[in-house]
This record gives C-alpha cells, structure tokens and sequence, in this order.
C-alpha cells in the first residue's frame, strides 16, 4: 500500500477507516461505530464503547504474555542513574498508586494534577488516572508557581500528585515550594498532594494536606482498571493561547488510543519491543503522546530522559543514549539538534557511539531549518523526518509516514496530510486557495479521532478559538501554503503565539505581566529570530509619564516579573525602554513590524500606520539591544 492508497482509502470511507483502525484496541465494550456528528461542529469519537487507556497500555501486554519487556527505560545523567521498568513492574507500580488515590477519593471523572520531572513516576501517576478513568492534567516544570495556580482553579483538581524537586544543571528546581505557593494563590483546594520526595531534595510535607509517595500506597488494595465511555476525558493539558488564561486542550479516550495505536505503526514504523525516544517533556503534548501513551499502547519500550542534548555533560549525550538503549526512533525538536550542533558541528561525538539501531529520526514542535536538517541526515545517514502537529491534535497532522511509505523528502516541507486531516489553505473569505499561495491553514471538519473535541468547560472558547472564523474547518492558527504535489509548508502563527526552543508561549501573557509593573504604563512583546531556539520573546516598555526610574533597574525587574510569574520556560531575557510604541491609527500596536525590523527584514510600514517616525526609534532601541536592524 502507497500513502496515496492509505490516504484516499480514508476519505473514500472514513468511517471504515476508523473502524478498521480500532481493531488495534482492546475494548471492554467495542464501539457500535466510529463518528458521532449529532453535536456537529462538535464531534464525538467512539462514543459509545467502554475501555480503559492503562488497560490497553500496560495490563493487556502482561496479560499476552510480555511482562518481562521493559516498559519504560529512565536515564537520568543529572542523577547519574540509569534504571529499567518491565510491564510487569510497571503494572503492580500504577495499580498500587492507582489503589492508594482511590483509598483516598479519587473516582472516576475526578481531576488529577501532576507537576513531575522526567522521571518514572510522572508517566505512573498518569497512568494511575488512567486505571481509575481519573482525568490528569500535567503540568510542565519550568511554568511558575503563578501558572500551577491558574491551573488549579481552572481544572479543580481533587488531588495534586508532585516530585520534591527537578533538576536542572547546575540548580535543583525547588517543585515543593513552587506548589506550596501556587496552592496559596489558587482558590481552589485540593482535597490532597501526594509528593514523590527525591534524595536530591526532601521537601517539608504539610500536616493535614500532604501524603509522602510510598507511605500512603502501604497496604492498600491494587486497583483494576475502571471502564470509561469513549469519550470520557483521558487528560487536559494547558496550552498557550493569545491571553493569560492558558487553554485546556481535552482529550477524550477511545480516539486518543486509536489515533496513537494508528501513528506508531503507521508514521513511526515502530511496533512491540522496539525501543522509542521522545526527548521531549511529559508536560509537553510531545510527552503525553510519546513519552507516555502512544509507545506503551504499542507495547514498545519508552525512553524517559532526564537530561539536555547538551552539557549533561557534552553533545553526545543523545548518541550515547541510543547506543546504550538500542533506541530506532528517536523524536526531538530541532532546536536540540541545533544546541547539539552548535557545539559538535563536525559531528565528532557521532563518530563515538554506534548508532546502528537508529532507523529515523522524527523533528517537531517548531520548524525545522534546513541546514539542521541536512546536517543531521548527512552525520547520521537514517531519514530525517519533519512532521507538523499542534498541542490540539495530540498527532500528526502532517508527516512523512515511514511505517507506510517513505514518501520524497521536500526540505523546508513537514511532508503530507495524514489521513483524518482534509488540509487547505483558506484566504480571508475562507475560500480554498491555489497550491502556492499562502493563507491560513485550516482542517476540514470533522477532525479525526485524537483530536481535541472542546476546551476544558470552555466550549465557547472553543468555537470562537477554533471554529467561527472559518466554518465547517478548524483554523489552526498557522499559516502556510500547499504545494502543487500537496505537501504543505508553514510558515509563521496567525495569532500572538511564539515558539521558544519548541515550546510554544503566549506574548500576551508575557505583556499581562510586564503591564502589571507599577512603573510600566504600555508595552508589546514580540518573537524575534534566534539561530538556537528559533524565537526568543522580546519585550518594549513604555514608562509611566512622571516615572524617573533608571530604564536598567526597570527592565531588570520586568525581566524577574515574567520569570517569576510565567517561569523560566519564558526565557524572557530582552527588553528596553521606548518613548511610544508604533500603532496604526485605530490604535493596534504594529508588532509584525517591529519583529521584521528587528530581524533585518526588509518592510514597508502599513497604509495605516499612525507615525512612522517611532519605527525609527524602534530601530534604534534594538540597535542597543545588539540587533543587526536595517532600518535607519
Ligand atoms: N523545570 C524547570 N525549569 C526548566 C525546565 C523544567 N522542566 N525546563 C527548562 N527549564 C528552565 C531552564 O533551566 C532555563 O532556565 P535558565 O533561564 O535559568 O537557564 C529556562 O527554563 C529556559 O529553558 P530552555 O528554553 O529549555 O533553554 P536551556 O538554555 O535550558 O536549554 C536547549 C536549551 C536547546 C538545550 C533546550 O531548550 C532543549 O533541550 N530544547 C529541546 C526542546 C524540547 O524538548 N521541546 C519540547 C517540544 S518537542
Ligand atoms: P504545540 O502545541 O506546543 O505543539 O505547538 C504547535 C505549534 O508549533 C504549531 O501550531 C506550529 O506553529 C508549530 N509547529 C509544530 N510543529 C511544526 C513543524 N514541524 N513545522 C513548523 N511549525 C511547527
């Protein structure tokens, strides 16, 4: 079978498709059918079948008989250790937890935070959800206490499940006092925490509130695995809008685990006892799809990196894991490579490792430059894979699918729709446009199973977000064009959202904090281009009439707000002091303006510009900043 086979087999019968797709899952009631549109724009996937995501993820490849592969692989150079977890293991360990969050309340449907390292147990706890069809919510380490409490009060969880500390290089992450502090902003509270304490750091427990990971599983029953309906929420997972208020992206089950089932063997050509590595993050989509489900559900070995491509401790990290660990796919951002190539750019450390399991290499989260690109392929001589996907799809939307066919690589292209995702580009009107031409890239409705069907009790932002402006389609927010042979290229976001080493960030919330600097009476955040994390959000500040503060002290304490507030994830590092900021005479701030002359880019001020001449002064504050501007 071609693509082109599997891809129009799709959309001839999408039904059957789908159908045929969900034989690959164990099921404890099967689904009568595939979609259900009697919501539609909404959609629901296998709606009516009962399953549990554990189930499918771990009991049922003890139960074929393969307790004695290893589930997951922890290999941690921060700590020095290195430890493997068989599916046998790894089912007593989640039924145990999963036991103890029941003996303690937790039930079905009820919300769970995690807030974990890359560790085993982050992917235990939410496989402990999963068992009692418990919904988690992950939250990435690097956010701000500020940002876990947002959460909270969004998601009211019943119980918040944390790790003592993280470890950077160099710093332990103080999680415990991060929690301690968001729980005292949020207005909800748990009922409990459960904190996993690490020799690295052990944190004080909170009498009353906080149980200790192991004591408070002693003696408790194992629990099995509770049935869910199919569209039961497996997880909510925050992601960056245009606002402060993050978006939670749900996830409901049955089409979670046939989507994911589908793209391992299908797009990643990888199957039971083959050894996958997302070095990615568990609070990242990346982490939820690969990291934890998608690999597990496949019966394949998972690796769980507790590391950084560089300095723990050189470039070669990544190879030595591969080596060590027999891994054949491996899936990263490419801003890792570049941090890798930066520093190895011959490709010496390479030479040092066999990479001989290594069969492809899979590059998303961001674009993926082509000198990174080539780069990597010639030094490891397996195929190269950019394929493009959204924290909303929870999967490929399009890719190269090695497990089908290796289709030609376009560089600078993720390749071609999977099947499930009618892709186009739309001009304004919501037209269809010609291969070429850029638009915005939307997703003809339904969206395939997988998918987010709404927003966490935030339907309305749903449709206004992703469905009104275009209908019948889902806008996905980036912007792009098709070639005349289909495959698609993007390009830049049509909204405020910036992509910092893969992680995607909101310049608007990074202004909400900046605006709330007593000395600060404007400002914008912008994404300008960084050879390394290809964006990094710089901010203008604009001061209060009257204020005499010295601009440094200023922009150093804007600099600690975001920190404090948002995270270090921000990497929020640049700004200065302007007089006024560019506006069109409605009053928008230019900000595409400001990123292309910060970037070097040619540009003509639009038709509407208010005063051109603050353009001149923006050039000439990023000329301070260090920035190559053109504009004089
Ligand atoms: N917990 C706490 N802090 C974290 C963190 C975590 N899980 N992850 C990152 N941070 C901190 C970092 O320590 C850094 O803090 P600093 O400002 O004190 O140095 C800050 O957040 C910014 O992190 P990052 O943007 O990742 O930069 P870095 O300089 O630490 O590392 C790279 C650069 C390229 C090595 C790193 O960005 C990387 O590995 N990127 C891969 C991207 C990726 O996996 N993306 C996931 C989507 S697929
Ligand atoms: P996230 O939800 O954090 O996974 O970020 C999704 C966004 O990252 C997308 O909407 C794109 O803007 C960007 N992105 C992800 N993968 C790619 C890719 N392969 N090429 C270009 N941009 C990408």
């Amino acid at each position: 079978m071609t693509y082109r086979d599997v891809y129009d087999s799709w959309k001839r019968d999408p039904e059957s498709f789908w159908m045929a797709a969900a034989e690959g899952i164990d099921w404890v009631q099967p689904p009568s059918r595939a979609l259900f549109d009697d919501r539609a724009p909404l959609y629901d996937w296998y709606r009516d079948a009962q399953v549990n995501a554990c189930w499918n993820a771990v009991d049922r490849h003890v139960e074929a008989g393969h307790g004695d592969r290893l589930a997951i692989i922890h290999d941690s150079p921060v700590t020095h250790a290195t430890k493997g977890i068989t599916y046998r293991e790894l089912r007593d360990r989640v039924a145990s937890l999963a036991g103890a969050l029941r003996a303690k309340g937790v039930e079905k449907g009820d919300r769970v935070i995690i807030y974990m390292p890359m560790i085993p147990e982050a992917v235990e706890a939410m496989l402990a959800c999963a068992r009692l069809g418990a919904i988690h919510s992950v939250v990435f380490g690097g956010f701000a206490a500020h940002e876990l409490a947002v959460r909270i009060d969004d998601c009211t969880p019943r119980a918040i499940i944390a790790a003592s500390c993280g470890i950077e290089p160099g710093r332990i992450v103080h999680y415990k006092p991060l929690l301690d502090a968001a729980l005292a902003e949020a207005r909800h509270k748990p009922d409990f925490c459960v904190i996993f304490q690490r020799e690295q750091e052990v944190a004080h427990l909170t009498e009353g509130r906080d149980v200790a990971w192991h004591s408070f599983q002693y003696g408790v029953e194992p629990a099995d695995c509770v049935p869910v309906a199919g569209d039961h929420p497996a997880y909510v997972l925050y992601t960056s809008g245009t606002t402060g208020q993050p978006k939670g992206v749900v996830r409901a089950t049955a089409g979670h685990l046939v989507a994911l089932n589908w793209t391992m063997r299908h797009i990643y050509d990888t199957g039971a006892g083959d050894v996958f590595w997302a070095a990615s993050d568990v609070g990242w989509v990346v982490g939820h799809s690969y990291i934890c489900y998608g690999p597990l559900i496949a019966g394949a070995t998972t690796v769980i990196y507790e590391g950084k491509p560089v300095g723990t401790p050189d470039a070669g990290a990544f190879w030595r894991v591969i080596q060590n660990h027999k891994v054949r796919v491996l899936f990263t951002a490419p801003t890792a490579l570049r941090a890798i190539k930066r520093e190895d750019p011959e490709g010496r450390l390479i030479g040092d490792y066999n990479l001989r399991s290594l069969k492809a290499l899979f590059l998303a989260g961001e674009r993926a430059d082509p000198d990174t690109i080539l780069w990597a392929q010639r030094l490891l001589g397996v195929p190269v894979i950019d394929h493009w996907w959204q924290t909303e799809t929870g999967w490929a939307i399009a890719a190269n699918p090695l497990g089908i066919e290796a289709l030609p690589v376009k560089i600078g292209s993720p390749s071609m729709p999977m099947p499930g995702y009618d892709v186009q580009v739309l001009d304004e009107g919501g037209h269809p446009v010609p291969p070429g031409t850029l638009g915005a890239i939307a997703i003809r409705l339904p969206l395939p199973p997988g998918t987010l069907p709404t927003l966490w009790q935030a339907e309305a932002r749903f449709r206004k977000a992703y469905l009104d402006h275009f209908p019948g389609w889902y806008e996905t927010g980036d912007a792009g064009y098709l070639d005349e042979d289909g495959y698609v290229y993007i390009m830049a976001r049509t909204d405020d959202v910036i992509n910092v080493a893969g992680h995607r960030l909101s310049t608007g919330a990074m202004e909400e904090v900046l605006a709330s600097h007593p000395d600060v009476a404007e400002c914008a955040v912008i994404g300008v281009a960084d050879a390394l994390k290809g964006q990094l959000p710089l901010g203008f500040l604009c001061l209060n009439r009257g204020s005499n503060r010295p601009h440094a002290e200023v922009v150093r304490e804007a600099v600690g707000l975001v920190r404090d507030r948002i995270g270090p994830v921000a990497a929020f590092k640049l700004a200065c002091v302007v007089d006024r900021l560019p506006k069109t005479r409605s009053g928008k701030i230019l900000r595409a303006t400001m990123v292309k002359i910060a970037d070097g880019e040619d540009f003509r001020p639009p038709a509407t510009i208010d005063d051109p001449a603050i353009l001149d002064e923006i050039a000439v504050a990023l000329k301070g900043l260090g920035f190559p501007v053109a504009h004089d």
